[in-house]
């Protein structure tokens, strides 16, 4: 790995810039019943005696909330999977907090969610691996899955929670777009997020799987794009492009450690999910109190600002809208965690993005599944 500086000697002024926090993202367990082949969690997985105890998540919690975290998104893996949930959301609306569940739904039953929103969550996160039957079993590895998610969102509703459907796209379920929309109305959802597959971690062992085809990608945009106009006050529609066929990179996490904070189920402290990946000195909730993670980190002081950026994002004007991009991205596919994201046009490597779509032009191998113990 090269391109590494000592982290103070590139954003001394960054912390002095930093404001507090809007979100905070806890990732509560890696256990999870679904093996999805793009799974976003780290190659190596928590095992469940390795997990933050409750004292700690309580602690964590109440430090966000003193820190200024409006918002806390329990996510997972599948964050039912804890038992002490319901206590984390019973003491964060206490605090004010805004809750929201990210959740598989496969676990779920009909009273818990109804004891959640009587302990005051504010919101839940339904994923959805495809539409029929058959193709949600395979990807998720899990049988009878569409029917329980799909009861699952009806239980949200009907305990009077807003619900967001969120679906992760890829070149087996690309063509489900309309229907997908449809399925939100008729859900009576308020968002539904159509959300193209990241590929580092887990998800690069299938990348061959799952890049769609530029022909599909187009049809899809097309789509939603009509969908939103159309559905304007009814349905907020979120549409995530594959960044294989993108000009220019988004703006990952809304600019690093800008506005949200992760915390993974060991009580490790990242500015986004997929960070563990990066050769940068990560502290732990167990360790040092989190105002003094956020603010004097090192990893989070590491990318703040743009004084780290090389050429060509250092002079270029689109670097204060994508703030050159996905450090993890750019680390994963160069080596070098200060590259301009290979997803821009202007990425000396953005040649890699083309191999990556002559993958689509060919039979899809099987897919190598996600399990815990498994790297
Ligand atoms: Fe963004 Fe850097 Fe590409 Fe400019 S060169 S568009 S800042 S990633
Ligand atoms: Fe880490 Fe994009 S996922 S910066």
């Amino acid at each position: 790995m090269d391109g590494f500086a000592p982290a103070d000697a590139v954003t001394s002024n960054a912390a002095a810039r930093a404001g507090p926090p809007l979100g905070l993202l806890a990732e509560l367990t890696h256990r999870c019943p679904l093996q999805c082949p793009y799974c976003s969690n780290p190659l190596t997985l928590l095992k469940a005696a390795d997990e933050l105890d409750t004292r700690g998540w309580r602690s964590a919690f109440e430090q966000a909330a003193d820190l200024g975290v409006l918002q806390v998104h329990l996510s997972g893996g599948e964050p039912t999977l804890r038992a002490d949930l319901d206590d984390f959301v019973a003491a964060l609306s206490a605090r004010g907090v805004y809750t929201n569940l990210i959740t598989a739904g496969v676990t779920q039953t009909r009273e818990r969610v109804a004891r959640l929103a009587d302990c005051g969550l504010d919101h839940v996160q339904l994923s959805l691996q495809a539409l029929d039957a058959e193709m949600s079993d395979r990807i998720g590895n899990y049988t009878g899955s569409l029917a329980r998610k799909l009861d699952v969102a009806r239980w949200v509703r009907e305990a009077g929670l807003p619900l967001t459907l969120n679906a992760p796209t890829h070149r087996h379920n690309i063509g489900q777009a309309a229907a997908l929309i449809e399925l939100a109305l008729e859900l009576d959802a308020d968002r539904l997020e159509i959300a193209h597959v990241q590929y580092y971690g887990w998800a690069a062992k299938n990348r061959a799987a799952l890049v769609p085809d530029y022909d599909a990608v187009l049809e899809e945009a097309a789509i939603v794009g009509e969908a939103r106009e159309r559905l304007k006050g009814l349905l907020n529609i979120d549409y995530v492009t594959p960044d294989t066929y993108a000009q220019f990179p988004k703006p990952c996490m809304g600019g690093w450690a800008k506005d949200v904070i992760t915390i993974t189920p060991s009580g490790k402290v990242l500015p986004c999910h997929a960070a563990e990946i990066l050769p940068l000195p990560f502290d732990t909730v167990r360790d040092k109190p989190l105002a003094e993670i956020w603010y004097d980190g090192a990893a989070f002081n590491r990318f703040r600002g743009d004084e780290w950026m090389k050429e060509p994002c250092r002079s270029c004007p689109r670097k204060a809208v994508d703030f050159g991009g996905c450090r993890c991205q750019a680390f994963a596919l160069t080596g070098d965690a200060e590259a301009t994201d290979p997803a821009c046009s202007l990425s000396p490597h953005h040649g890699l993005m083309a191999g990556f779509a002559e993958a689509s032009a060919a039979a899809p191998p099987p897919f190598v599944y996600r399990r815990i113990g498994r790297t």
